[in-house]
This record gives C-alpha cells, sequence and structure tokens, in this order.
C-alpha cells in the first residue's frame, strides 16, 4: 500500500509549546499507521527545526541530543524535509499537519513558509490565518459581513506611551463608560495578556499589561455571557458541528480555567434552543467563509446572559487538539471520531493543494 508521509510539526515559539506537545501526542497517537507514514518535526521554544524517531517526548523531556537538525526551503524545486547541515533530504513529505498554536504557527507566518515551499499543509492558509489570529481585523471584517460583534475601540502601544489618560478617556467615551471592558493583545491566545477591568485603575493597569504583550491593542465591552463554541470542517463547502458551551471555573475563561482548573467544565451539546443553535452554526460557516478559512477553525461566540443576543468572539483556525478538547469533541459528538477527523483534515489539505495547483501566476 502506498503511505501517504505526513510530516507533524508540533512545539513552536509561542506561548502555547506545552499546549501544542500535548494536541501532537493525541493526533501522533490515533494517525492511522495503514496509511501513513509519520514524521515528527518539533520546533524548539528557541524556534530550531528537530527531527526523529520519538522527537515529540525528547522535546516533552527536554533532551534534544538524538535528534537531527532539519528544515525546509521556501524553494519548491528543493522540496521535502532536509538535514540542516547537509541538505540531504531526510524525508519527502506529502502533508504536513502543523500542530501549532498562536505565534509563529496559527497566524500566517508558518503558512506562508509552506506556500513558498509548495507543499500540502492541514488548516487555514496565510490571509485566513492572519486575519483570524488578530482581533481587530478578524472584527472589523465581521462587522463587514454583518456578523454581530461586541463593540471595541484599537489602540497603539505608542499611543499608551505618549498619554495614557488620553486613551483612557477616549475608550470611556468610545465605550460609553460602561465598565466593565475587556483589554486584549490584538495578536495573542490562551487569554494571555488579558485583563477584565471594572474601573479606571483596572483599566490603566489592563493597558499597561497588554502593551507587554503587542503593539496593537483591543479594549471591549464586557458581557455577562455565555461562552459556546462550534467547529467548523471543510473548504469550499465547510460544515458546523453541533454546538458546545464552556463552563469557565474562573470569573472568565482565564489562562488558569483553561489549563489548570480541572472544574472548568465542557457541555456538549450545549443547552441553547434549537433554533438559536442552528442560527448560531450558519453564522460560524459564514465567518469562517467570510476570512477564507480552510481545513478546520473553531468559531467561539458569547452569549450575553441579559439580553440573550449572540456575538461572535473570535475564530481559532488551530484550536486545541487532544482528545478532550472541544475541537475533536464536537465532531465526535457530531458523528465523526477523532481519527476519521484527522483522515479528512489530510484529506482536505490535499484538496486544497489541487485546487491551488489550478491558478496561473504568469499570463499565458
Ligand atoms: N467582551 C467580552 N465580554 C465578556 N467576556 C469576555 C469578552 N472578551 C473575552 N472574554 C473572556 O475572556 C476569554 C478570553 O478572550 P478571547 O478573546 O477568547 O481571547 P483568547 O484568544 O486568549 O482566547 C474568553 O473566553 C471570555 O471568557
Ligand atoms: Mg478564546
Amino acid at each position: 500500500m502506498n503511505h501517504l508521509t505526513i510530516g507533524v510539526l508540533f512545539g513552536g515559539r509561542s506561548g502555547e509549546h506545552e499546549v501544542s506537545l500535548a494536541s501532537a501526542r493525541s493526533v501522533l497517537h490515533a494517525l492511522d499507521r495503514e496509511k501513513y507514514r509519520i514524521v515528527e518535526i518539533g520546533i524548539t521554544k528557541d524556534g530550531a527545526w528537530l527531527s526523529g524517531e520519538g522527537a515529540l517526548e525528547a522535546l516533552t523531556a527536554g533532551r534534544m541530543e538524538g535528534l537531527t537538525p532539519v528544515t525546509l526551503l521556501p524553494d519548491p524545486t528543493r522540496p521535502g524535509l532536509r538535514d540542516l547541515q547537509t541538505g540531504e533530504l531526510v524525508a519527502a513529505l506529502d502533508v504536513v499537519f502543523p500542530v501549532l498554536h498562536g505565534t509563529f504557527g496559527e497566524d500566517g507566518t508558518l503558512q506562508g513558509l509552506l506556500e513558498m515551499a509548495g507543499v500540502a499543509y492541514v488548516g487555514a492558509g496565510v490571509a485566513g490565518s492572519a486575519v483570524g489570529m488578530d482581533k481587530d481585523l478578524f472584527k472589523a471584517v465581521m462587522r463587514a459581513s454583518g456578523v454581530p460583534v461586541v463593540d471595541w475601540v484599537i489602540l497603539r502601544r505608542s499611543e499608551i506611551e505618549a498619554d495614557i489618560q488620553g486613551v483612557i478617556d477616549r475608550i470611556e467615551t468610545a465605550l460609553e463608560g460602561d465598565y466593565p471592558f475587556f483589554v486584549k493583545p490584538a495578536n495573542l491566545g490562551s487569554s494571555v495578556g488579558i485583563s477584565k477591568c471594572r474601573s479606571r485603575s483596572d483599566l490603566y493597569e489592563g493597558l499597561l499589561e497588554a502593551a507587554r504583550y503587542d503593539r496593537r491593542i483591543l479594549v471591549e465591552k464586557g458581557l455577562n455571557a455565555r461562552e459556546i463554541e462550534i467547529s467548523v470542517l471543510g473548504n469550499d463547502q465547510p460544515e458546523a458541528s453541533i454546538p458546545g458551551e464552556i463552563r469557565p471555573a474562573d470569573e472568565f475563561y482565564t489562562y488558569e480555567a483553561k489549563y489548570q482548573d480541572e472544574r472548568s467544565e465542557l457541555l456538549i451539546p450545549a443547552p441553547i434552543p434549537e433554533a438559536l443553535a442552528e442560527e448560531m452554526c450558519r453564522t460560524a460557516v459564514a465567518a469562517y467563509k467570510a476570512i477564507d478559512c480552510a481545513g478546520m477553525a473553531r468559531v467561539d461566540f458569547l452569549l450575553d446572559r441579559e439580553s440573550g443576543a449572540y456575538y461572535l468572539n473570535e475564530v481559532n483556525t488551530l484550536p486545541g487538539f487532544t482528545e478532550i478538547s472541544m475541537y475533536p469533541k464536537l465532531w465526535e459528538a457530531s458523528g465523526l471520531p477523532y481519527p476519521r477527523l484527522l483522515d479528512r483534515l489530510i484529506d482536505l489539505a490535499l484538496e486544497r493543494q489541487q485546487e491551488r495547483q489550478k491558478t496561473i501566476y504568469i499570463r499565458e
């Protein structure tokens, strides 16, 4: 049988390095060895690419000695994974599966390299990844597409540095002084750098904190909201799973509530009325198409407890992917078990590459 060679990328330079290792453990465990030859490619926190049998275990244990430094060239005439020292081919890759979250994995930068290299890969392309990652650009596209989002203000770090009191005045005017506000770095994940601000002094602290993590900072009206998530899968005809609900153990879904506090609950299906679930699924698919997503994304909503209105909060184009993560659990509950979900994502990556090959770049 002709095995497809899948390069599984994990680790990486983002704050979600450990989350990525956990996701990759599940992916490597479930990929069907009858169908696929697996090449493990670990990226260290410094950004070094290392490959070899047991690379995941080595990265997890911090013992990298036995691994081979490798690279992927942006040169499609020299394809495949290459030995960094000799330039020799280590493995031809049919599909790359980036099991990476956040910066340098989910934000379009890696996708740019994969496009240059001409290799098929799982998930969204450059634009879908970058817009999905950037909370301000994402919300602007949603608003232009008629998808409801919570009102927000975007600021630059330089404005905060120059005149933080003036910035606070402007935020209070734009958001009608209606505390609490949520302050967020524009490009990050796992709730890092996010604060819920109940007062001017909280806002002051929150702005300084978020400005450590990004040049661009969002401030949003804070809602008293339920958190509903929907998994979307597909390329040009994406489909939505049933919705799930997160019940965070904390005041909001903080880093601790996401990864440390076992009291955070996932409810599948989300206990919401059928008609609302259907409408949110349609909205999730519309949002996915609006940013030209491909492969997969988890689409996260806020459902206002007071008004009953829903708002699209964000999309995650490489969502948490352990067997107990929301993205695969929602598919499992919708009839697609974890190993079949992986097959589907690999098929979609190949389909998208075929689609791309139809495009000509030079006038004939
Ligand atoms: N406008 C808001 N109103 C209420 N809660 C919010 C709001 N924005 C974010 N949150 C809370 O903060 C969490 C993290 O924010 P989110 O925008 O999802 O960032 P991240 O990309 O880090 O997950 C959400 O899951 C939710 O609990
Ligand atoms: Mg989130």
